[in-house]
């Protein structure tokens, strides 16, 4: 790795201290329309509650971040999640850390609730979200922890809870699943009415064992891609190894698209040749056909590159964002969307489930280690508009469209992201002109010490 790489390592640095101020330095203007907070969550230190150093990128106890932008400028808190392991659980098996005590101290042995993926707010609620478990809500204006949600027991057994739900802009229902793997691997489907109200929808059954990140809806289905990423399940259950270690790509096994029908009816699985990915952008109906938007990547090295994160590139594995059509006899095809190394995608709210003009992405210029730019793709015009960060090592979590209020235009709003400065080993939040984010930041406000890379985020309309 070059000097550039290494020093964008830092912002994987822990952060250990909870803050709670106004941001005193803020460059440009914050536009008069941009009101709300841009919540984010990602693991602020790879250690147990002993200091014991956990190496898979999944691994970190979750931290959420809240920038307010009001009248009076940014407000900045911080705050780790109330997990059980925060509050210091012994003996956990880890994603790619065994706990101590060799083999019998770790069998049968499920990773803990590190809340540490997403943070969604649905119905007036803040919850942090990790796939394996169930939600924790948050309070959204102090970000302290209230509690794990089960919603009436509905989230049953693990309470696995995917850190990705599909918000419907119609209905304002909040979709979402689990994997279970009992009494055989199945995605359990929720929906979540627009007034807080969650139930089963649905469950589909898996084609074997695998990890399912990511999923989204259209306006007639709610559509997985199922990737063959596969544990060692007898690994795992005789405590050999931590089941981060034991996450395989089995090409061989092949991928499998499943098309929920929103309404009722009967599942369509469509087999196709294996595709690796973690994130779906967005997914619509066109006429027969389903269009999904995926990032995905040619092999399994990046299962080997997240569980050492710490000290491995990412530049031999580059990303493709692809755009995969699933017609209704059943054949898939697949086309790339752009030539830049992408991920995090993401696009206006109210485009969910519906086309989409344009999708905004982490992409990587120079930096082999993490997403160094900032990139608005137009899928129509196939063009790019690129910021790519204007120092060396300096790195991007992923850019949150926050939509002009009374905007008409698909692209009319800011794209909200976090700047990690690796010179300065701190981090800022940088607002760009989602139109055209090649202008450069319509403003930036920037703090005194660093963020964590993180994961995902949102935006809401709150101030208070
Ligand atoms: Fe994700």
């Amino acid at each position: 790795m070059g000097p550039d790489d290494l020093s964008s390592l830092g912002v994987s640095e822990p952060q250990p201290a909870e803050h709670d101020y106004r941001v005193e330095q803020i460059d440009g203007t914050i536009p008069a329309g941009l009101r709300g907070t841009l919540y984010r969550n990602g693991p602020g230190r790879w250690e147990d509650h002993k200091g014991r150093p956990l190496r898979h990128l999944f691994d970190g106890d979750g931290m959420l971040s809240a920038f307010t932008i009001d009248a009076a400028g940014v407000h900045y808190r911080n705050r780790y999640v109330r997990t059980r392991h925060f509050g210091g659980r012994g003996g956990v098996s880890h994603m790619g850390t065994s706990a101590p005590g060799g083999w019998r101290a770790n069998i049968c042995r499920v990773p803990p609730n590190l809340a540490n993926t997403n943070v969604v707010e649905h119905a007036g609620r803040l919850y942090a979200l990790w796939e394996g478990g169930p939600p924790h809500e948050i309070d959204p204006d102090t970000l302290e922890t209230m509690g794990v949600r089960r919603f009436g027991g509905e989230l049953r057994w693990l309470g696995s809870y995917s850190a990705h739900p599909s918000f419907c802009p119609s209905s304002g229902a909040m979709f979402n699943f689990g994997v279970e793997l009992m009494p055989r691997p199945h995605l359990r489907i929720y929906r979540t009415d627009r007034t807080g109200r969650l139930r089963h929808f649905r469950s589909a059954a898996l084609p074997y064992a695998a990890m399912v990140h990511d999923f989204a809806i259209t306006e007639r289905y709610i559509v997985f891609l199922i990737s063959p990423i596969i544990p060692d399940a007898m690994s795992v259950a005789l405590g050999r190894a931590p089941i981060g270690d034991t996450l395989r790509y089995r090409p061989e096994r092949g991928s499998v698209v499943l098309l929920v029908p929103r309404a009722g009816g009967k599942i369509r699985r469509i087999e196709c040749e294996a595709v690796l990915q973690f994130h779906l952008s967005n997914a619509f109906d066109d006429g027969d056909d389903v269009v999904i938007d995926a990032i995905t990547y040619a092999d399994g090295r990046l299962l080997e590159r997240i569980a050492r994160f710490h000290t491995t590139s990412l530049a031999d594995m580059p990303s493709q964002f692809t755009r995969f059509r699933v017609g209704a006899t059943g054949r898939v095809g697949a086309e790339p969307l752009t030539d830049s190394p992408s991920e995090f995608p993401r696009h206006h709210p109210a485009r969910e489930g519906r086309p989409h003009r344009y999708a905004y992405v982490n992409t990587r210029r120079t930096l082999g280690t993490l997403y160094d730019t900032v990139t608005k793709l137009d899928l129509a015009d196939q063009t790019e508009l690129s910021y790519p960060a204007p120092e060396p090592g300096n790195s991007f979590c992923e850019p949150v469209f926050a939509p002009r209020p009374g905007a008409t235009a698909e692209d009319d709003g800011w794209l909200l992201t976090v700047e990690y400065r690796a010179a300065h080993k701190t981090s800022r939040l940088v607002i760009l002109d989602a139109a055209d984010p090649s202008r450069g930041p319509v403003a930036t406000a920037q703090l005194a010490s660093h963020i964590p890379q993180g994961f995902h985020g949102n935006f809401s309309a709150r101030t208070s």
